[in-house]
């Protein structure tokens, strides 16, 4: 189990402009998605292209450089079956107006 860390108020992460926040040296996105939280990694598993300067449809982000579509919920590559490796993706739990995730 890891470590449950605070990242954020809930006004902060606005629909459509996921919000990068760092915890130790590494960067995170948070999504806020209907208003349902989402968090992954910054980089894409593909070639690490930072996911906040590509776009979200439902529940799924596209990167900008070779638009490969990943699933905010299982990490899962949905545009490419040979995608070598899944998003990074990070429970979010909502306490109050706060955000946290696990790590
Ligand atoms: S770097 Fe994201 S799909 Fe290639």
């Amino acid at each position: 189990m890891g470590t449950l860390t605070k990242v954020a108020e809930r006004r902060q992460v606005r629909e459509g402009s996921p919000l990068v926040v760092e915890i130790n040296e590494t960067k995170i996105l948070l999504y806020n998605i209907n208003g349902q939280y989402y968090a992954s990694a910054r980089g894409c598993p593909h070639m690490g292209a930072p996911l906040d300067e590509g776009a979200c449809a439902g529940t799924e982000v596209i990167c900008v450089w070779h638009h490969w579509s990943f699933d905010l919920n299982t990490g899962k590559c949905t545009s490419n079956p040979y995608a070598p490796e899944d998003l990074k993706i990070y429970p979010v739990t909502v306490q109050g107006n706060e955000l946290w995730i696990e790590i």
